[in-house]
């Protein structure tokens, strides 16, 4: 799911200037693509270092993560938190859990690591905490549904990240051929754009991240 086509030498030179991954999450990465079925759903090294710094720069309490699959960009988000901070992130899918709780635990995480299994539109409006920073990353059809949902559990100032917004450049193809995935993002962008309470810029790495401020 490589929305930019970089040349192969420039992608290279990106990824060789760019801090490696870790051994936790270079096995991570290993095992994902040995037994998951979908493994380009994970965040991946340069997409997780820029999770990892956007949350080290703003070093928040409290994470929200909609979508865990095997808990690379947790893992990549949760190094940012405050000394006394938690992450929580939810997945419906059972089959992921236990990988991504063996990797919450080797990279010394389960404490700071909330792993929630169920529907998220069922569970954050169950949820007590205020959130510094959320990550959107699930079923691209409901994405409108989180951030209606999600942004009433955002501080004033908080940050929300959505993942694939530019569905590998299928948001400008034409509307008669689109798929449901494809009207699900472009929805959940026009809302973004047309919400008077927040700032918005699509950075164009990867799929396509969205950065959104909530003012
Ligand atoms: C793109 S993957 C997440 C990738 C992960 N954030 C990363 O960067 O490594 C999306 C995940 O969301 C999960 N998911 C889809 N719909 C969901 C829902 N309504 N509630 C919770 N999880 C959901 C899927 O099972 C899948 O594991």
């Amino acid at each position: 799911m490589i929305m930019l086509t970089l040349p192969h030498d420039l992608k290279h030179y990106i990824e060789t200037h760019s801090t490696a991954e870790d051994p936790v999450l270079e096995e991570l990465s290993r095992r994902t693509w040995w037994e998951t079925i979908y493994p380009q759903m994970m965040s991946g090294t340069l997409q997780g270092k820029l999770l990892e710094f956007i949350s080290r720069m703003i070093t928040p309490e409290r994470i929200l993560e909609i979508g865990t699959f095997t808990g690379y960009s947790a893992i990549c988000m949760a190094r940012g938190l405050k000394n006394h901070g938690k992450l929580i992130t939810i997945e419906n899918n059972d089959e992921l859990l236990s990988i991504s709780k063996e990797f919450f635990d080797k990279a010394g995480l389960t404490d700071k690591i909330e792993l929630i299994h169920g529907n998220a539109l069922e569970i954050i409006p169950t949820l007590k905490d205020f959130f510094d920073l959320v990550f959107i990353d699930a079923e691209k059809t409901e994405y409108a549904d989180y951030y209606k949902t999600v942004m009433k559990k955002v501080r004033s100032g908080g940050w929300i990240l959505a993942d694939n917004v530019l569905w590998d450049g299928k948001v400008i193809g034409s509307t008669e051929r689109m798929d449901a995935e494809t009207h699900g993002i472009r929805r959940f962008n026009e809302l973004v754009k047309n919400d008077p309470g927040v700032e918005q810029i699509i950075l164009p790495l990867r799929d396509g991240i969205m950065l959104i401020r909530k003012k």
